[in-house]
């Protein structure tokens, strides 16, 4: 039976086997060093010289291994003589005198190294090879903290009667936000789905089938430059929930932030409880951001520096002398700011009920209260210019929805993985995705986007024009 790493320590004398790599290969002549590792650590193995036949055959196989070749080590755990022991390691007490060893695999020499913390290595290079990339220890710790952070809001969340509910990557392009990937199809030729920029509009639909709280971890899809804190690819903690206020979600969001912290990373300290509040003009007067960096010691790791930003005003004016939204067009505008939507007067002083997370100098979530009057909703849209049909095909199935006895609500989503970023010092998100895109949104080691042959394009009734292919 396969024993952990991390299990060896108590029980000494005892023989066990284990699955492993080989971590580093130190042969010293006589003897030979072998540190082994799984995914629960570390220990250092040693094959002393024997005469005996099995002894010999042991010893020839430990000179034919190295690195990252995969075995199955049988061996007897031993204490360390006092003067080896190294209190400060993992199994820094033991040693394991190897007695047998099968090979199940062996590895040919890594093209990158994968026991430092990768910092010194191209990303070019990290991005290819990262299913090896993924080996160097500090990666396995960043994904396994970040296992442990969902796991710990799924059962915070579901513990105050929020459900997980999943919603479709296959949707409808809409005009509701950044630009967005469509998916050709191929029973409809000239149709496209497009892939989801968040859950919005359904989790506003959950709202209105009775759900009242729903959550999800949600794979957000953004056809934008990706930088260090954006990725074309990215993950929400995306929720929504009924008869709420702006306390409510944010007062919600606060305590779950507050816990997890605790829980999951207690050496980080929160710089202000209750998060200081900004509003949108405050923000901008004092630090010139809307997402501003207010830690005192900007030297410290493990300072984590929470504030809200509100009030933002709902539209914005494009280039061409409209309006469009500030941030989202579902969202209601202030209470007391309703009437001014309704009559679309002073649309430059409507202030929307939007509040954005910041942490650290990150927008690491936003959300608001939505408009659940599809009159209101319809004004949004009015004001952003949109006709009749442009309402009709990009948001008929909300108002409509919204007739049926939609109760108020509203949420917020955070982004996951720039929230990860932070708790984990990371520079940037891709450190805590698995499969990360550069920044020119390609990925290095399927290499997509890939070009299809010309009878997929049939198939899906589609050309590529020449002077537009990349060669
Ligand atoms: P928003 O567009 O502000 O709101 O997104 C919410 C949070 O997601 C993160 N984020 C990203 N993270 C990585 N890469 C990206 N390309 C990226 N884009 C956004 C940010 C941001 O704060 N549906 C609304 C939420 C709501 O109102 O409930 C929404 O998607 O941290």
């Amino acid at each position: 039976m396969r024993t952990y790493i991390k299990d060896l320590e108590v029980k000494k004398g005892e023989v066990v086997t284990i699955n492993c790599w080989i971590d580093v290969r130190r042969d010293q002549g006589k003897l030979i060093f072998l540190d082994f590792r799984d995914m629960t650590g570390y220990v250092q193995g040693v094959v002393l010289p024997s005469k005996t036949e099995e002894g010999i055959a042991t010893m020839a196989t430990a000179s034919k291994l190295r690195s990252e070749w995969v075995v199955e080590i049988t061996g007897k755990v031993n204490p360390r003589p006092d003067k080896n022991i190294q209190t400060d390691k993992q199994n820094g007490s033991i040693e394991l005198e190897v007695l047998g060893i099968v090979v199940i695999n062996e590895a040919a020499t890594p093209p990158i190294d994968v026991h430092t913390d990768g910092r010194e290595i191209g990303e070019e290079s990290r991005l290819t090879y990262r299913y090896l990339d993924l080996r160097r220890p500090r990666l396995q710790k960043n994904f396994r903290v970040r296992s442990a952070v969902t796991m710990f809001v799924r059962n915070w969340l579901t513990k105050e009667g929020f459900i997980e509910i999943e919603t479709p990557l296959l949707t409808k392009f809409t005009h509701d936000g950044a630009r967005g990937f469509l998916v050709p199809s191929r029973l409809e030729n000239g149709k496209f789905y497009a892939l989801p920029q968040s859950p919005q509009q359904y989790k506003q639909l959950l709202m209105v089938s009775g759900f009242e709280k729903y959550f999800q971890i949600a794979r957000c899809l953004r056809d934008e430059d990706s930088r260090g804190d954006r990725q074309p690819e990215f993950t929400q903690l995306d929720m929504e929930m009924s008869f709420v206020n702006r306390e409510d979600v944010m007062a919600l969001n606060e305590k779950l932030l507050i816990e997890l912290v605790k829980t999951i990373t207690p050496e980080k300290k929160i710089q202000e409880i209750p998060f200081p509040r900004f509003t949108y003009k405050e923000a901008m007067e004092k630090y010139n951001s809307d997402k501003p960096d207010i830690r005192t010691d900007k030297t410290d790791p493990n300072l984590l520096a929470f504030c809200w930003v509100t009030d933002f005003p709902f539209f914005e004016k494009t280039d061409t002398d409209g309006w469009t939204f500030s941030h989202n067009p579902f969202s209601a505008p202030k209470p007391e700011h309703m009437n001014m939507l309704m009559n679309k007067e002073n649309v430059a002083d409507i202030l929307t009920t939007q509040y954005d997370i910041v942490l650290n100098g990150f927008e690491a979530g936003g959300g608001s209260i939505r408009n659940h009057n599809p009159a209101a909703l319809r004004k949004v849209l009015e004001i952003m210019g949109y006709d009749e049909a442009k309402i009709h095909s990009g948001f008929g199935h909300m108002l409509e929805a919204l007739g049926y006895g939609a109760p108020s609500h509203g949420g917020i989503a955070w982004g996951l993985d720039r929230v990860m970023a932070i708790l984990q010092n990371e520079p940037n998100i891709r450190e805590v995705i698995a499969f990360a895109k550069t920044g020119e949104g390609r990925e290095l080691m399927m290499e997509s986007p890939s070009e299809v042959s010309k009878g997929q394009l049939e198939e899906l009734g589609l050309m590529v024009k020449e002077s537009k292919k990349i060669k």
